[in-house]
């Protein structure tokens, strides 16, 4: 999950990181009024989860609260790069000396933490790293140590900080990397990091992405979701404890174990190029205990999706026995009654899968259309909702 800069900002804060008055607007009255109780010079910020917000207008500096309010007039509204503008954060002005450049991300390619930084930094570094790549001092950190102040000192040294500003700039990186490791973050990003006149290292913007698999030891993580922006679908499953992914096609899939739902949307793929060109619809990966209520909840998200015309229901029995998920199939028609509306096709095998065919054939209904193997589960799961396309 990408954090807004101002969550970001606190963020940095409450980690001991230098940074400066930030207040939240979501009207240029509001603005107004937080740029009077900052006091002085400030800066009006479009919150979007999107670069160069700078570059596009975003980013705009009022000497006077009116001008605040001004620029929020404006700026409020606007859309960046696809992303509307609703919230503004007005920060107090920095006095700026030097733009620098600093992030630290999970490197998935070398599999290692990989620091970034630069004493050119700004809105143009992303122009720097490609044109003049040695400019960008990149330092692998190694997850089990992390930045101590020895890899501090060695990224300052590569960045090329001098001899007075390095032992600052130093411990402010220090400090960014126990955001990252105490929030368990995969990117902390700040660009600029600036000196001021008077000499102070400040980060004055934030790119924070939080690892949600680590969310069970931030229970207050919850709390920076953009509910908003969810896709209603995913927030209902996410409400149920569903691990689901809408996307962007007709057939719904549910399958137990996410190897088996990642292969079965690969086939459901595949089988639709004879069928009109359908794809999945979602990810939905019931886990384990196929019961009657998770087999419900889970038919009740993809239901509720417009775009799917059919569902392929994908079910390897193992410790959850056929039989059982028979019966959640059932029950959860039952349970769902007129709202299940749309041709399911159930595909199951393994553990006990005589007993859980047994039980759909006797249940009999209208909907249902059992397949023997995989592929034929999808291909009729995509004949189904190309007819009905
Ligand atoms: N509080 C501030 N005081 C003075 N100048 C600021 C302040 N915040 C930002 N600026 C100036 O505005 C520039 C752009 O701001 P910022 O880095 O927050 O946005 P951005 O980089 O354009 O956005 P993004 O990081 O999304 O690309 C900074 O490089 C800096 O020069
Ligand atoms: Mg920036």
């Amino acid at each position: 999950m990408d954090l807004f800069e101002y969550q970001a900002r606190d963020m940095f804060e409450a980690h001991g990181v230098p940074v400066l008055a930030g207040i939240v607007a979501h009207t240029p009255e509001e603005a107004k009024a937080a740029a009077e109780k900052i006091g002085g010079v400030t800066v009006v910020k479009a919150q979007v989860k999107v670069g160069g917000r700078g570059k596009a207008g975003g980013v705009k500096v009022a000497k006077t609260a009116d001008e605040a309010f001004e620029h929020a007039t404006a700026i409020l509204g606007m859309d960046i790069k696809g992303h509307t503008v609703n919230t503004v954060m007005i920060a107090q002005g920095a006095d700026i000396a030097e733009e620098f450049y600093f992030s630290v991300l999970l490197d998935r390619s070398n599999r290692n933490y990989l620091a970034m930084c630069s004493v050119e930094g700004g809105v143009e570094i992303e122009v720097l790293a490609v044109e003049r790549p040695e400019a960008l001092a990149r330092v692998a950190v190694d997850p089990a140590v992390g930045i101590d102040a020895a890899k501090a000192d060695e990224i300052v040294a590569t960045a090329g900080f001098s001899a007075e500003l390095a032992p600052k700039v130093a411990a402010t990186i220090m400090k960014l990397w126990d955001v990252f490791e105490k929030e368990d973050a995969t990117l902390v990003e700040v660009n600029p990091l600036v000196r001021t006149g008077a000499g102070d290292i400040l980060a004055l913007d934030g790119k924070v992405t939080i690892d949600e698999n680590a969310d069970f030891r931030h229970p207050h993580h919850a709390e920076l979701e953009d509910a908003a922006a969810a896709d209603p679908l995913e927030a209902k499953a996410k409400e149920a404890g569903l691990n689901y992914v809408k996307l962007d096609g007709e057939v719904g899939v549910i399958g137990n174990g996410a190897g088996l739902v990642m292969s079965t949307l690969d086939v459901v793929a595949y089988a639709g190029e004879n069928h009109g060109g359908v794809k999945p619809a979602n990810f939905l990966d019931i886990g384990g205990g196929a019961s009657a209520e998770v087999m419900a909840n889970g038919l009740d998200v993809i239901l509720n999706d417009p775009q799917v015309k059919s569902v392929f229901v994908n079910v390897f029995g193992g410790i959850t026995a056929c039989d059982a998920v028979a019966k959640g199939i059932v029950g959860a028609l039952a349970e769902l009654g007129s709202a299940a509306n749309k041709p399911l096709v159930v595909r199951l095998d393994g553990n006990n899968v005589e007993e859980g065919r047994r039980i759909l054939n006797e249940a009999n209904h209208p909907l249902v259309t059992l397949a023997a193997t995989m592929d034929e589960g999808a291909d009729k799961a995509a004949e189904l909702a190309n007819a009905s396309k």
